[in-house]
Protein backbone atom coordinates (compact mmCIF):
# COMPACT_ATOMS: atom_id res chain seq x y z
CA UNK A 1 0.00 0.00 0.00
CA UNK A 2 1.71 3.19 -0.94
CA UNK A 3 2.12 6.02 1.98
CA UNK A 4 1.45 3.48 4.68
CA UNK A 5 3.77 3.39 7.33
CA UNK A 6 3.90 4.08 11.03
CA UNK A 7 5.82 6.72 12.97
CA UNK A 8 7.06 5.89 16.75
CA UNK A 9 7.68 8.88 18.82
CA UNK A 10 6.25 10.86 21.74
CA UNK A 11 2.79 11.97 19.61
CA UNK A 12 0.83 15.21 20.33
CA UNK A 13 -2.15 16.95 18.74
CA UNK A 14 -5.54 18.56 19.16
CA UNK A 15 -8.33 16.86 19.85
CA UNK A 16 -10.41 20.34 19.97
CA UNK A 17 -9.57 23.58 20.51
CA UNK A 18 -9.35 23.15 24.58
CA UNK A 19 -7.65 19.75 24.39
CA UNK A 20 -4.32 18.30 23.09
CA UNK A 21 -3.70 14.36 23.67
CA UNK A 22 -0.31 13.02 24.41
CA UNK A 23 1.02 9.72 23.83
CA UNK A 24 4.51 9.17 24.89
CA UNK A 25 6.33 6.03 23.25
CA UNK A 26 3.18 5.70 20.53
CA UNK A 27 2.47 4.65 17.21
CA UNK A 28 0.64 7.07 14.13
CA UNK A 29 -0.67 4.98 11.90
CA UNK A 30 -0.64 6.25 8.55
CA UNK A 31 -2.49 4.08 5.55
CA UNK A 32 -3.14 5.51 2.02
CA UNK A 33 -1.88 9.09 3.15
CA UNK A 34 -4.12 9.30 6.12
CA UNK A 35 -4.05 8.61 10.05
CA UNK A 36 -5.49 5.32 10.93
CA UNK A 37 -5.37 6.80 15.00
CA UNK A 38 -2.18 7.01 17.05
CA UNK A 39 -2.18 3.82 19.40
CA UNK A 40 -0.37 3.11 22.79
CA UNK A 41 1.05 -0.52 21.59
CA UNK A 42 0.66 -0.99 17.51
CA UNK A 43 -2.93 -2.55 16.63
CA UNK A 44 -1.91 -6.53 15.25
CA UNK A 45 -3.23 -5.56 11.90
CA UNK A 46 -0.88 -2.80 11.37
CA UNK A 47 2.30 -4.63 12.22
CA UNK A 48 3.25 -5.32 8.90
CA UNK A 49 3.87 -2.01 8.00
CA UNK A 50 7.40 -0.20 7.82
CA UNK A 51 7.87 1.55 11.38
CA UNK A 52 9.97 4.79 11.04
CA UNK A 53 11.37 5.15 14.36
CA UNK A 54 11.48 8.30 15.94
CA UNK A 55 11.43 7.68 19.45
CA UNK A 56 12.66 10.69 22.46
CA UNK A 57 11.33 13.04 19.30
CA UNK A 58 7.84 14.98 19.26
CA UNK A 59 5.34 14.20 16.45
CA UNK A 60 3.03 16.47 15.92
CA UNK A 61 0.38 17.41 13.22
CA UNK A 62 1.82 20.05 9.81
CA UNK A 63 1.25 23.54 10.97
CA UNK A 64 -1.23 26.00 8.32
CA UNK A 65 -0.05 29.01 7.41
CA UNK A 66 -3.39 30.61 6.23
CA UNK A 67 -2.25 34.11 5.02
CA UNK A 68 1.38 34.82 3.45
CA UNK A 69 2.86 36.86 0.89
CA UNK A 70 5.44 35.25 -1.51
CA UNK A 71 7.15 37.71 -2.52
CA UNK A 72 7.37 39.49 0.23
CA UNK A 73 9.70 37.42 2.18
CA UNK A 74 12.67 39.38 0.22
CA UNK A 75 12.14 42.28 2.32
CA UNK A 76 10.92 40.86 5.76
CA UNK A 77 11.78 42.92 8.71
CA UNK A 78 11.92 46.20 6.74
CA UNK A 79 9.76 48.89 7.74
CA UNK A 80 8.50 47.75 10.65
CA UNK A 81 7.95 51.05 12.70
CA UNK A 82 5.07 51.95 9.55
CA UNK A 83 1.57 51.32 9.31
CA UNK A 84 -0.52 49.58 7.19
CA UNK A 85 -1.16 51.79 4.14
CA UNK A 86 2.56 53.55 4.42
CA UNK A 87 4.08 50.09 4.47
CA UNK A 88 2.65 48.98 1.18
CA UNK A 89 3.66 52.08 -0.33
CA UNK A 90 7.33 52.24 0.77
CA UNK A 91 8.48 48.74 0.98
CA UNK A 92 5.58 46.41 -0.45
CA UNK A 93 4.31 47.70 -4.31
CA UNK A 94 8.31 48.92 -4.72
CA UNK A 95 9.36 45.19 -4.30
CA UNK A 96 6.54 43.44 -5.65
CA UNK A 97 7.02 45.36 -9.16
CA UNK A 98 10.32 43.48 -9.45
CA UNK A 99 8.51 40.06 -10.21
CA UNK A 100 8.58 41.77 -13.82
CA UNK A 101 10.84 40.00 -14.14
CA UNK A 102 11.76 36.36 -14.21
CA UNK A 103 15.30 36.19 -13.48
CA UNK A 104 14.62 37.55 -10.36
CA UNK A 105 11.47 36.20 -9.30
CA UNK A 106 13.28 32.82 -9.75
CA UNK A 107 15.47 33.42 -7.52
CA UNK A 108 13.66 35.06 -4.68
CA UNK A 109 11.25 32.64 -4.81
CA UNK A 110 13.67 29.09 -4.59
CA UNK A 111 14.46 30.38 -1.40
CA UNK A 112 11.15 31.65 -0.21
CA UNK A 113 10.36 28.06 -1.36
CA UNK A 114 13.06 26.20 0.17
CA UNK A 115 12.52 27.74 3.65
CA UNK A 116 8.81 27.11 3.46
CA UNK A 117 9.72 23.72 2.81
CA UNK A 118 12.45 23.39 5.54
CA UNK A 119 9.75 24.93 7.96
CA UNK A 120 6.99 23.56 10.42
CA UNK A 121 4.68 24.49 7.83
CA UNK A 122 2.93 21.30 5.20
CA UNK A 123 0.08 23.71 3.94
CA UNK A 124 -0.42 27.25 2.92
CA UNK A 125 -2.44 29.83 1.08
CA UNK A 126 -0.43 32.12 -0.49
CA UNK A 127 -0.38 35.76 -2.51
CA UNK A 128 1.73 35.83 -5.38
CA UNK A 129 2.02 38.68 -7.41
CA UNK A 130 -0.16 41.02 -10.14
CA UNK A 131 2.66 39.28 -12.75
CA UNK A 132 1.07 35.90 -14.08
CA UNK A 133 4.21 34.15 -15.35
CA UNK A 134 5.88 35.33 -11.91
CA UNK A 135 2.99 33.25 -10.35
CA UNK A 136 3.33 30.32 -12.74
CA UNK A 137 7.19 30.06 -11.54
CA UNK A 138 6.14 29.73 -8.01
CA UNK A 139 3.43 27.85 -8.11
CA UNK A 140 5.99 25.28 -10.42
CA UNK A 141 8.35 25.65 -7.63
CA UNK A 142 6.20 24.85 -5.06
CA UNK A 143 4.24 21.62 -6.77
CA UNK A 144 8.31 20.55 -6.37
CA UNK A 145 9.00 21.08 -2.60
CA UNK A 146 5.77 18.78 -2.25
CA UNK A 147 4.14 20.95 0.11
CA UNK A 148 0.32 22.09 -0.59
CA UNK A 149 -0.58 25.09 -0.86
CA UNK A 150 -3.27 27.34 -2.75
CA UNK A 151 -1.68 30.20 -4.57
CA UNK A 152 -3.29 33.34 -6.11
CA UNK A 153 -1.72 35.76 -8.79
CA UNK A 154 -2.87 39.16 -6.96
CA UNK A 155 -5.56 41.77 -8.60
CA UNK A 156 -4.82 45.31 -8.28
CA UNK A 157 -6.02 48.09 -10.78
CA UNK A 158 -6.62 51.24 -8.48
CA UNK A 159 -4.59 52.87 -5.99
CA UNK A 160 -0.89 52.14 -6.55
CA UNK A 161 1.89 53.98 -7.96
CA UNK A 162 3.83 51.29 -8.82
CA UNK A 163 4.03 49.46 -11.76
CA UNK A 164 2.87 46.25 -9.25
CA UNK A 165 -0.67 47.92 -10.32
CA UNK A 166 -2.13 46.55 -13.50
CA UNK A 167 -3.31 49.00 -16.33
CA UNK A 168 -7.16 47.97 -15.90
CA UNK A 169 -9.89 46.00 -15.20
CA UNK A 170 -10.13 44.66 -18.53
CA UNK A 171 -6.04 43.73 -18.36
CA UNK A 172 -6.13 42.24 -14.97
CA UNK A 173 -9.03 39.53 -15.67
CA UNK A 174 -7.59 38.48 -19.13
CA UNK A 175 -4.15 37.61 -17.37
CA UNK A 176 -6.20 35.73 -14.74
CA UNK A 177 -7.82 33.60 -17.21
CA UNK A 178 -4.23 33.31 -18.89
CA UNK A 179 -3.12 32.66 -15.10
CA UNK A 180 -5.94 29.95 -14.46
CA UNK A 181 -5.25 28.19 -17.70
CA UNK A 182 -1.82 28.05 -17.24
CA UNK A 183 -1.75 25.91 -13.73
CA UNK A 184 -4.12 22.97 -14.74
CA UNK A 185 -1.44 20.66 -14.34
CA UNK A 186 -0.18 21.26 -10.37
CA UNK A 187 -1.70 18.33 -8.55
CA UNK A 188 -0.83 20.30 -4.87
CA UNK A 189 -0.87 23.28 -6.05
CA UNK A 190 -4.12 24.99 -7.00
CA UNK A 191 -5.53 28.53 -7.58
CA UNK A 192 -7.34 30.79 -5.26
CA UNK A 193 -8.89 34.49 -6.74
CA UNK A 194 -7.21 37.13 -5.09
CA UNK A 195 -8.30 40.37 -5.06
CA UNK A 196 -5.58 41.86 -3.52
CA UNK A 197 -7.93 44.16 -0.74
CA UNK A 198 -11.17 46.73 -1.77
CA UNK A 199 -8.94 49.69 -2.31
CA UNK A 200 -6.95 47.77 -4.93
CA UNK A 201 -9.77 46.66 -7.06
CA UNK A 202 -12.30 48.60 -9.02
CA UNK A 203 -15.60 47.78 -8.97
CA UNK A 204 -15.68 46.55 -12.79
CA UNK A 205 -12.81 44.12 -11.64
CA UNK A 206 -14.53 43.07 -8.36
CA UNK A 207 -17.38 42.23 -10.77
CA UNK A 208 -15.40 40.34 -13.14
CA UNK A 209 -13.64 38.25 -10.31
CA UNK A 210 -17.10 37.14 -8.82
CA UNK A 211 -18.36 36.44 -12.31
CA UNK A 212 -15.07 34.29 -12.59
CA UNK A 213 -15.63 32.94 -9.51
CA UNK A 214 -19.11 31.63 -10.22
CA UNK A 215 -17.86 30.54 -13.56
CA UNK A 216 -14.96 28.20 -11.69
CA UNK A 217 -16.10 27.56 -8.21
CA UNK A 218 -12.72 28.71 -7.41
CA UNK A 219 -11.86 29.45 -3.86
CA UNK A 220 -11.39 33.21 -2.34
CA UNK A 221 -8.62 35.09 0.04
CA UNK A 222 -8.10 38.70 0.59
CA UNK A 223 -7.85 41.15 3.49
CA UNK A 224 -10.21 42.58 5.87
CA UNK A 225 -10.71 44.87 8.34
CA UNK A 226 -7.11 45.30 9.26
CA UNK A 227 -5.98 48.68 9.68
CA UNK A 228 -8.15 51.54 10.83
CA UNK A 229 -6.82 53.90 8.01
CA UNK A 230 -7.85 51.52 5.50
CA UNK A 231 -11.15 50.93 7.15
CA UNK A 232 -11.84 54.21 6.69
CA UNK A 233 -10.94 54.31 3.18
CA UNK A 234 -13.05 51.54 1.94
CA UNK A 235 -16.23 53.16 3.42
CA UNK A 236 -15.05 56.28 1.19
CA UNK A 237 -14.41 54.35 -1.82
CA UNK A 238 -17.97 51.89 -1.29
CA UNK A 239 -20.56 54.22 0.70
CA UNK A 240 -23.14 51.98 -0.24
CA UNK A 241 -21.23 49.35 1.96
CA UNK A 242 -22.82 48.74 5.34
CA UNK A 243 -19.21 46.84 6.05
CA UNK A 244 -16.19 46.20 5.04
CA UNK A 245 -17.26 42.22 4.46
CA UNK A 246 -20.37 43.64 2.92
CA UNK A 247 -18.32 45.22 0.24
CA UNK A 248 -16.89 41.64 -0.95
CA UNK A 249 -20.50 40.16 -0.64
CA UNK A 250 -21.76 42.43 -2.66
CA UNK A 251 -19.32 41.00 -5.90
CA UNK A 252 -20.56 37.76 -4.83
CA UNK A 253 -16.59 37.39 -3.00
CA UNK A 254 -17.31 36.13 0.66
CA UNK A 255 -18.11 32.88 1.57
CA UNK A 256 -20.65 30.40 0.90
CA UNK A 257 -21.00 26.85 -0.02
CA UNK A 258 -19.82 27.60 -3.52
CA UNK A 259 -17.35 30.00 -2.69
CA UNK A 260 -14.90 28.77 0.20
CA UNK A 261 -13.26 32.00 1.53
CA UNK A 262 -10.37 33.15 3.51
CA UNK A 263 -10.03 36.83 4.86
CA UNK A 264 -6.90 37.82 6.31
CA UNK A 265 -6.50 39.65 10.11
CA UNK A 266 -10.20 40.73 10.82
CA UNK A 267 -8.53 43.01 13.69
CA UNK A 268 -11.95 45.48 13.62
CA UNK A 269 -14.42 43.24 12.11
CA UNK A 270 -17.77 44.23 14.04
CA UNK A 271 -21.03 42.38 14.98
CA UNK A 272 -22.67 42.56 11.57
CA UNK A 273 -19.29 41.09 9.63
CA UNK A 274 -18.86 38.58 11.80
CA UNK A 275 -22.83 37.63 11.87
CA UNK A 276 -21.93 37.40 7.76
CA UNK A 277 -18.96 35.40 8.33
CA UNK A 278 -20.22 32.94 10.05
CA UNK A 279 -23.48 32.56 7.78
CA UNK A 280 -21.09 32.04 4.99
CA UNK A 281 -18.11 30.05 6.61
CA UNK A 282 -15.71 32.56 5.86
CA UNK A 283 -12.24 31.59 7.62
CA UNK A 284 -10.10 34.24 9.56
CA UNK A 285 -6.33 34.34 8.97
CA UNK A 286 -5.27 35.87 12.35
CA UNK A 287 -1.91 36.91 11.90
CA UNK A 288 -0.56 38.60 15.24
CA UNK A 289 3.00 39.39 14.67
CA UNK A 290 1.65 41.49 11.25
CA UNK A 291 -1.34 42.94 13.44
CA UNK A 292 1.67 44.14 16.09
CA UNK A 293 4.51 45.15 13.38
CA UNK A 294 1.71 47.42 11.12
CA UNK A 295 -0.02 49.01 14.67
CA UNK A 296 -2.97 47.38 13.16
CA UNK A 297 -4.81 46.45 16.31
CA UNK A 298 -5.57 42.90 18.57
CA UNK A 299 -8.13 40.51 16.89
CA UNK A 300 -10.72 39.77 19.07
CA UNK A 301 -9.85 35.84 18.45
CA UNK A 302 -11.67 34.32 21.52
CA UNK A 303 -15.12 36.32 20.91
CA UNK A 304 -14.71 34.44 17.28
CA UNK A 305 -14.34 31.01 19.33
CA UNK A 306 -17.22 31.88 20.90
CA UNK A 307 -19.11 32.57 18.23
CA UNK A 308 -18.15 29.66 16.10
CA UNK A 309 -16.77 31.59 13.26
CA UNK A 310 -13.54 29.71 11.74
CA UNK A 311 -10.47 30.29 12.50
CA UNK A 312 -6.62 29.66 11.98
CA UNK A 313 -3.10 31.30 11.92
CA UNK A 314 -0.92 33.68 9.42
CA UNK A 315 1.94 34.30 9.42
CA UNK A 316 1.00 37.36 6.67
CA UNK A 317 4.98 37.51 5.95
CA UNK A 318 6.11 40.66 5.68
CA UNK A 319 3.62 42.40 7.07
CA UNK A 320 4.90 39.42 9.88
CA UNK A 321 9.04 39.02 9.42
CA UNK A 322 8.67 35.10 10.68
CA UNK A 323 7.65 32.44 8.73
CA UNK A 324 6.89 30.16 11.50
CA UNK A 325 3.41 28.99 12.33
CA UNK A 326 4.92 28.09 16.12
CA UNK A 327 6.02 31.92 16.44
CA UNK A 328 2.47 32.57 15.47
CA UNK A 329 1.06 30.36 17.85
CA UNK A 330 2.85 32.30 21.03
CA UNK A 331 2.08 35.63 19.51
CA UNK A 332 -1.46 34.81 19.51
CA UNK A 333 -1.33 34.13 23.10
CA UNK A 334 0.60 36.91 23.60
CA UNK A 335 -1.70 39.38 22.13
CA UNK A 336 -4.72 38.41 23.56
CA UNK A 337 -3.25 38.69 26.65
CA UNK A 338 -2.58 41.89 26.30
CA UNK A 339 -6.08 42.77 24.93
CA UNK A 340 -7.49 40.86 28.02
CA UNK A 341 -5.19 43.19 30.67
CA UNK A 342 -5.65 46.49 28.76
CA UNK A 343 -8.72 46.72 27.07
CA UNK A 344 -11.37 43.96 27.32
CA UNK A 345 -11.22 41.79 30.51
CA UNK A 346 -14.43 40.09 28.85
CA UNK A 347 -12.74 38.34 26.21
CA UNK A 348 -10.74 35.20 28.36
CA UNK A 349 -6.39 35.36 27.00
CA UNK A 350 -5.70 32.15 24.71
CA UNK A 351 -4.55 28.86 26.01
CA UNK A 352 -1.56 27.55 24.34
CA UNK A 353 -4.17 24.37 23.49
CA UNK A 354 -5.98 26.92 22.16
CA UNK A 355 -3.27 28.90 19.97
CA UNK A 356 -2.23 24.75 18.88
CA UNK A 357 -5.48 24.24 17.62
CA UNK A 358 -5.92 27.06 15.75
CA UNK A 359 -2.51 26.55 13.97
CA UNK A 360 -3.50 23.07 12.98
CA UNK A 361 -6.91 22.04 12.71
CA UNK A 362 -8.05 25.07 13.21
CA UNK A 363 -6.25 26.41 9.57
CA UNK A 364 -6.25 23.19 8.38
CA UNK A 365 -10.10 22.46 7.85
CA UNK A 366 -9.67 25.37 4.69
CA UNK A 367 -8.16 22.40 3.34
CA UNK A 368 -10.42 19.33 4.40
CA UNK A 369 -9.82 17.00 6.89
CA UNK A 370 -6.74 17.92 8.03
CA UNK A 371 -4.59 19.58 11.14
CA UNK A 372 -5.03 16.62 13.51
CA UNK A 373 -3.85 12.43 14.05
CA UNK A 374 -7.91 11.57 14.35
CA UNK A 375 -8.52 8.99 12.05
CA UNK A 376 -9.38 9.69 8.67
CA UNK A 377 -7.44 13.02 8.60
CA UNK A 378 -4.83 13.40 5.75
CA UNK A 379 -1.20 12.64 7.51
CA UNK A 380 0.64 15.85 7.69
CA UNK A 381 3.27 15.21 10.49
CA UNK A 382 6.31 16.94 12.18
CA UNK A 383 8.98 15.35 13.58
CA UNK A 384 10.45 17.77 16.22
CA UNK A 385 14.34 16.66 17.52
CA UNK A 386 13.82 18.81 21.33
CA UNK A 387 16.69 17.26 22.63
CA UNK A 388 18.29 20.93 22.61
CA UNK A 389 15.94 21.75 25.31
CA UNK A 390 15.79 18.22 27.34
CA UNK A 391 17.77 17.97 30.91
CA UNK A 392 17.16 16.69 34.29
CA UNK A 393 14.04 18.35 34.34
CA UNK A 394 12.45 15.52 32.45
CA UNK A 395 9.69 17.48 31.09
CA UNK A 396 6.19 15.62 30.22
CA UNK A 397 4.93 15.64 26.40
CA UNK A 398 2.52 18.09 27.10
CA UNK A 399 5.44 20.40 28.39
CA UNK A 400 7.61 19.51 25.88
CA UNK A 401 4.89 21.22 22.91
CA UNK A 402 4.29 24.07 24.81
CA UNK A 403 8.02 25.17 25.08
CA UNK A 404 8.40 23.78 21.15
CA UNK A 405 5.80 26.80 20.41
CA UNK A 406 7.95 29.51 22.00
CA UNK A 407 10.93 28.27 21.13
CA UNK A 408 11.43 25.95 18.26
CA UNK A 409 13.38 26.42 15.12
CA UNK A 410 13.13 25.43 11.90
CA UNK A 411 16.27 23.06 12.15
CA UNK A 412 14.34 21.07 14.81
CA UNK A 413 12.29 20.02 12.04
CA UNK A 414 13.86 16.68 11.21
CA UNK A 415 11.43 14.94 9.17
CA UNK A 416 8.19 16.32 7.06
CA UNK A 417 5.30 14.34 5.87
CA UNK A 418 2.45 15.69 3.70
CA UNK A 419 -0.44 13.99 3.29
CA UNK A 420 1.50 10.56 3.36
CA UNK A 421 4.82 11.61 1.55
CA UNK A 422 8.33 12.38 3.01
CA UNK A 423 9.97 15.64 1.98
CA UNK A 424 12.72 14.63 4.29
N1 LIG B 1 -3.57 44.84 2.48
C1 LIG B 1 -3.39 44.93 1.14
N2 LIG B 1 -2.21 44.41 0.77
C2 LIG B 1 -1.63 43.97 1.87
C3 LIG B 1 -0.39 43.31 2.13
O1 LIG B 1 0.41 43.05 1.24
N3 LIG B 1 -0.14 43.00 3.42
C4 LIG B 1 -1.00 43.28 4.43
N4 LIG B 1 -0.70 42.93 5.66
N5 LIG B 1 -2.17 43.90 4.22
C5 LIG B 1 -2.47 44.24 2.96
FE1 LIG C 1 -1.42 40.10 3.98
Amino acid sequence: MKNSFVLRGDVAYSLSPKEWRTVPGGYLVCVEGRSAGVFETLPEQYTSLPVLDFSGKLIVPGLIDLHAHAPQYTYRALGMDLELLDWLNIHTFPAEARYADLDFAGAAYDRFVEDLRRSPTTRACLFATSHTDATLLLMEKLERSGLITQVGKVNMDRNCDSPAREADARTSLSETVRWLDGCGSFHRTTPILTPRFIPSCTDELMEGLGKLQRERGLPVQSHLSENFGEIAWVQELCPWSSCYGDAYDHFGLFGGENCPTVMAHCVHSGAEERALMKERGVFIAHCPESNTNLSSGIAPVRAFLTEGLRVGLGSDVAGGAQLSIFKAMALAVQVSKLRWRLTDQELAPLTAAEAFWLGTAGGGAFFGKVGSFEPGYELDALVLDDTRLSGPHNHTVSKRLEQMIYLSESADVTAKFVAGQRLF
